[in-house]
């Protein structure tokens, strides 16, 4: 593990790499790194002879202040986990290293972003094809890793990387859960004990709802999984949509898409905790 803190560092070491025919692996995270990031770092190092991973709490993919000045920010402990990991360069620039300045471009994913999470936290995904875009032409990957439990954010990537023909390889990874089945995620850092063992009823309920897709409606399904999760004490559903996993519309009935996927929102107190659930299997789709 070596931590590099500038562009042009980072650029002189990998095009040595670059010059010994080595594949690059890129790993992109906030860090505050948990066993979901882990996983993605060493499937990274195993695909690849080299692994890029970036620490870098983006300020322009944050439409809520709050959320960006509370996001855990732990440099030295996220190094120590990546010692254990293998091969890997740890990027970790300043606000200035990605934007020297501003960034103005605005991208177009028409209604893939302007639904669930585009819809409840507008500009998020405009911010993260920016960071994302200019990591990119940064690190110059063959590959790159990104954790299903953003599963809207990983359709977009997919379409910002043919809109932008970036000729990398974009890897979507299972979600990482803990023992009791919530989605490993940074923020569950934030949870105090009750919120943090009351949010594993989120996944419970997802996971309950795709036996009851033989027998209940699209509507019914969502209304069972959203009325359940409200009657937990501390939990909050912002949104829960059944969409097609390709083009992240609402569907109606089970029938307009071989590839329904549940996707939630939900507080726990304050914290915005995000998962979702196929009701397909992957194969199949
Ligand atoms: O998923 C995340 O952690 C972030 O959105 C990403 C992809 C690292 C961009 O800041």
């Amino acid at each position: 593990m070596q931590l590099i803190k500038t562009v042009a560092g980072l650029k002189k070491e990998l095009e040595n790499k670059r010059k010994e025919n080595m594949s690059i692996g890129f790993v992109p995270t906030m860090g505050a790194l948990h066993n979901g990031h882990i996983e993605l770092v060493k499937r990274s190092v195993t695909e690849n002879d080299i692994s890029v991973v970036s620490i870098f709490v983006n300020p322009t993919q944050f439409n809520d202040k709050n959320d960006l000045l509370k996001y855990p920010r732990m440099l030295d402990a996220d190094c120590k986990l990546l010692e254990k990991t293998g091969n890997t360069f740890v990027f970790a620039p300043d606000v200035e290293e990605i934007y020297p300045e501003p960034d103005t471009r605005q991208f177009d994913f028409g209604c893939l972003a302007c639904v669930m999470e585009g819809q409840f936290r507008p500009g998020h995904f405009n911010g993260v094809a920016q960071v994302v875009s200019r990591l990119f032409e940064i690190v110059e990957p063959d590959r790159a890793y990104f954790g299903e439990k953003d599963f809207q954010q990983s359709v977009i990537i997919r379409e910002m990387v043919k809109q932008l023909n970036f000729n990398i390889q974009i890897v979507a990874c299972q979600i990482v859960r803990e023992a009791d089945g919530l989605a490993m995620s940074s923020r569950n850092l934030r949870l105090n004990e009750v919120q943090r063992k009351n949010a594993a009823n989120i996944f419970r309920i997802l996971n309950e709802s795709r036996n009851k897709k033989d027998s209940h409606s699209v509507q019914a399904v969502k209304l069972l999984v959203e009325n359940e999760l409200n009657l937990i004490p501390e939990l909050k559903v912002e949104y829960f949509d059944i969409v097609d996993a390709h083009t992240l519309q609402s569907i109606n009935n089970w029938e307009e898409t071989g590839a329904p996927i549940g996707c939630i929102a939900v507080f726990a107190g304050d914290v915005r905790l995000i998962d979702n659930i196929k009701y397909f299997s992957p194969s199949t789709k």
